[in-house]
């Protein structure tokens, strides 16, 4: 599926799922379960590598995971789900040029097909601009864009109208632009519903109501991290269950070693 075609599911009202993956298990697990687009966001700077927040993240280290992601999916490429790989932190701050040299390093050497970067500022959109003429497809995030975490934390955004009415016109200017979708996380419904219905393009949401779509850290859908966003619950309690289950493997091989090895029959024994 090309990114451009996710406004067909809008069109028909038919919701678009998005899962982030940071490595083969990962992918191969979304994938089976159906996921439409997967992300390797740049939230596996904490899920995969221990960070507090996202910035720590490279791009080599985005492209390492990229790969990885593209080599756990089991379809043929034309069946995959559409791969968007996140630009992290100061990939595409500093420059147009180094913006287009940082996502096509990432098209050019793993499975990704667009790239996902934060914000709408007028530098923020002159990248945009360039790197759709350039041939790579991006989606655009509002509201909690956790790479401003230093200036925004990770409070609900657009609580104002004032706000509301500046997010309302930065996704307008990202859809001007040629964002084929847009992120939209933690943030009031009204405004999501505002968005949705004045924009052509999708609005994927993340704790922030109904969408046209829905995208969530993988790792906190299945309780893997140790504490998930309060809009994004865990299903099932995937710690505790992996803990249990290999804590039950370990008690079992202590309780083995203990019991006394059985006598071969003498045949056997002097081989
Ligand atoms: O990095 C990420 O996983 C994301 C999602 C939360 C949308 O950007």
């Amino acid at each position: 599926m090309l990114p451009a075609e996710l406004i067909h599911f809008k069109e028909k009202g038919q919701a678009i799922t998005i899962l982030t993956a940071w490595d083969s298990i990962s992918s191969s697990i979304v994938e089976a379960a159906g996921a439409d687009v997967v992300l390797v966001g740049d939230s596996l700077s904490m899920v995969a590598l221990g960070h507090a927040t996202t910035l720590p993240v490279t791009l080599d280290q985005m492209l390492h995971h990229a790969q990885a992601v593209g080599r756990g999916f089991t379809r043929p490429p034309k069946e995959q789900p559409l791969l968007v790989c996140d630009l992290p932190f100061l990939s595409y701050q500093c420059g147009e040029d180094k913006a287009v040299e940082a996502a096509g390093k990432l098209l050019k050497n793993s499975s990704t097909a667009a790239v996902k970067l934060e914000g709408a500022e007028p530098e923020v959109i002159n990248v945009i601009q360039r790197l759709i003429r350039m041939g790579i497809p991006v989606m655009g995030h509002l509201g909690l864009t956790p790479q401003s975490v230093h200036n925004l934390g990770y409070r609900r955004q657009a609580e104002n109208i004032k706000d509301q009415k500046k997010v309302l016109e930065q996704a307008i200017k990202l859809e001007e632009s040629g964002c084929f979708a847009i992120v939209l996380e933690h943030v009031p419904e009204e405004l999501s519903i505002r968005v949705r219905n004045g924009l052509k393009i999708p609005i994927i949401g993340i704790g922030a109501g109904i969408c046209d779509g829905q995208v969530r850290v993988t790792a906190d859908l299945i309780g893997l991290t140790e504490k998930q966003p309060p809009f994004s619950p865990a299903l099932i309690p995937g710690r505790e269950l992996c803990i249990k289950a290999l804590k039950d493997w370990i008690e079992k091989q202590h309780h083995e070693a203990k019991t006394p090895t059985k006598e071969l029959p003498q045949q056997i024994r002097d081989y």
